[in-house]
């Protein structure tokens, strides 16, 4: 669920619209898409001057169901393939596209938008893009439901990296002389596929040659009220002040209990008709906030900015100086802003109409309706449903607000159980009681590794402005510093930046980039075929 502009002109007016659904109530996760770049045009060999089909050409590997029980037979996992640098000798660079429907991520394989298609022009290479089981049309069972997630683990996805590498056969000149004994097979993914592929090297040793990991939450974390520091920490400190503020009034307002209080805090935000105080306090900044981790330093960060902007202007439309404006001026900035959102035709609460819900009974919408098809509907895809899964089954990172004595820009009504009760929404046959405690998050990280990966030939990349910088690597709890067979590179972007040609604009990310390609030339020079 990410959205950014792009240098080209005609990719700039595909990529600006932002879907207001894809912004909202949703656990903020993910790389950047590149939807709206258009892909369908031939590629032509660089030396042989073939015509090759266009990089969206779609295949379909057969993968295992089950990887514990092969008996089970096999579906169809998406892939897409570039191979117009390719030369006999050159490596695969595979990339999983993680907790999304892979398709808009197509352009990564292309040399002149994302770094899979840069390692594939640079070492002439194949590049590679595999759909994550269980999201896009990748999907094992013909439903989301319960039962079908019982093969909806991290285990079964790597497993699905082994099966692939050991037996696919690419539809291009040699593409049967790809085993991982043939060729050097260099795995890559950003954000939670940058953990799988910390985990999968860390699991399958010997499997990939190289790797490379960005923005990597390779630390579960079910607490993950971090989420939101490298934010406060980065943004304009008026407006961090302003909506600490905020957020502290309402959270005062609600534990006041004073029922009329409590009614016109909502009304000033347009939520009159919303019920419950923790979805109205949620609402109110899940408009915007996720907008800060899709950002990037040459992309900029449109919607957050926006709010700011529109918090620290005063009535005489003044910029506010570093101390902000202060409790009253934010209360009806952010009040008339979100106003205005929950009016605008575009909005994501129009949906609302199929369920029949009056146009201001947010409350229908909210996290507590059983019968809300956000809850029931197990059609695939569904790829919010299928993430949902993973982060209820596994990962926990809910988006909480800071613990007292912190600064907090989210409410802290924002906790624990409120994320684990949207588990049970979402699956009840699952959780029947609480979820994802702090005990299955450890499940995770000692499976895995979590900070303490001791994987060689692995590149992390981080982004210092990342929301998600505290489950990396680059977290200031980690425990591993890195070292020359597993460097951490850390930027000063957000969240993936790195696997962005467009953000080679800012040097500080192209000297990143540079760096773990200097890498990955000196360990390829060294590579040998074992068969
Ligand atoms: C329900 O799903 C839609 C579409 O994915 C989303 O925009 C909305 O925020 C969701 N509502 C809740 C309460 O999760
Ligand atoms: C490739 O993109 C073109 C143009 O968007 C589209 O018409 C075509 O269906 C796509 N092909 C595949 C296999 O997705
Ligand atoms: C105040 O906030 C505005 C709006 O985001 C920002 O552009 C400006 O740099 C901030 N000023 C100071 C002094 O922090
Ligand atoms: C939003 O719509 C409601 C119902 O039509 C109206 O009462 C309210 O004044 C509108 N708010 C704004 C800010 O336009
Ligand atoms: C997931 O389900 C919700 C609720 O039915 C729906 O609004 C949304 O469009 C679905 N998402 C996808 C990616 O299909
Ligand atoms: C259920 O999800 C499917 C696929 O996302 C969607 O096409 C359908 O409209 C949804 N049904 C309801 C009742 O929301
Ligand atoms: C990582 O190493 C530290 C220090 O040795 C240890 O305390 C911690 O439990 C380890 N974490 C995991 C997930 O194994």
């Amino acid at each position: 669920m990410a959205f950014l502009r792009f240098f080209l002109p005609v990719l700039l007016a595909a990529l600006a619209i932002v879907s207001p659904s894809e912004a909202k109530k949703q656990h903020r996760h993910g790389i950047h898409k590149l939807d709206g770049v258009d892909v369908s045009h031939e590629v032509v060999h660089q030396t042989t001057g073939a015509k090759l089909p266009p990089v969206n050409t779609t295949y379909y590997f057969d993968q295992l169901i089950d990887h514990d029980d092969p008996s089970l037979g096999t579906f169809k996992q998406r892939y897409w393939f570039n191979y117009q640098y390719y030369q006999p000798g050159g490596p695969v660079i595979l990339m999983n596209a993680g907790e999304g429907d892979a398709s808009p991520a197509v352009p990564y394989l292309l040399a002149d938008l994302g770094i899979p298609g840069v390692l594939a022009k640079e070492f002439n290479g194949v590049a590679v893009l595999l759909e994550h089981r269980f999201f896009g049309l990748s999907s094992p069972y013909p439903d989301l439901s319960v039962k079908s997630y019982r093969v909806h683990t991290i285990q079964q996805a790597i497993d699905d990296h082994e099966y692939f590498v050991k037996n696919v056969k690419l539809a291009m000149p040699g593409g049967d002389q790809l085993s991982p004994d043939k060729a050097p097979w260099i795995l890559m993914g950003g954000s939670y596929p940058g953990a799988l592929t910390s985990f999968t090297m860390q699991n399958k040793p010997g499997l990939f040659y190289a790797g490379w990991a960005s923005s990597a939450v390779v630390q579960a974390i079910a607490d993950y009220w971090r989420y939101f520091e490298p934010i406060i920490e980065y943004m304009p400190q008026n407006c961090s002040t302003d909506m600490q503020a905020v957020i502290a009034y309402v959270d005062d307002t609600v534990a006041s209990g004073d029922t009329s209080k409590i009614q016109a805090l909502k009304e000033n935000f347009g939520l009159g008709g919303m019920v419950h105080n923790d979805d109205f306090a949620s609402h109110i900044t899940d408009e915007f906030i996720g907008h800060w981790q899709e950002s990037g330093m040459i992309m900029g960060n449109g919607a957050f900015q926006e709010f700011c902007d529109v918090l620290e202007t005063d009535d005489n439309g003044k910029p506010a100086g570093p101390q902000g404006l202060g409790l009253q001026h934010a209360l009806s900035a952010w009040g008339a802003y979100s106003r205005v959102d929950v009016n605008a035709s575009e909005s994501p609460y129009l949906d609302r109409k199929e369920l029949s819900c009056n146009l201001h009974e947010i409350a229908c919408f909210g996290t507590y309706n059983p019968q809300s098809p956000n809850y029931t509907n197990t059609t695939v895809p569904n790829d919010t449903r299928s993430w949902q899964w993973m982060v209820c089954s596994a990962f926990g990172f809910w988006q909480n607000g800071a613990p007292e004595g912190k600064p907090s820009i989210v409410s802290r009504m924002i906790d624990n159980a409120y994320y684990q009760r949207t588990c049970q929404l979402y699956f009840p046959e699952a959780f029947s009681s609480p979820p994802v405690n702090l005990l299955t998050a450890l499940d995770v990280n000692k499976q895995y590794g979590g900070w303490n990966v001791t994987t060689e030939r692995l590149i992390f990349v981080n982004g210092r402005r990342d929301p998600w910088r505290e489950a990396t690597v680059a977290a200031d709890g980690s425990t591993s510093k890195g070292w020359d067979l597993q460097p951490h590179l850390l930027e000063d972007g957000y969240h993936c930046n790195d696997l962005l040609v467009e953000e080679s604009e800012n040097p500080v990310t192209k000297a990143a980039q540079e760096q773990a390609i200097g890498y990955l030339r000196t360990w390829l020079a060294d590579w040998k075929p074992s068969a």
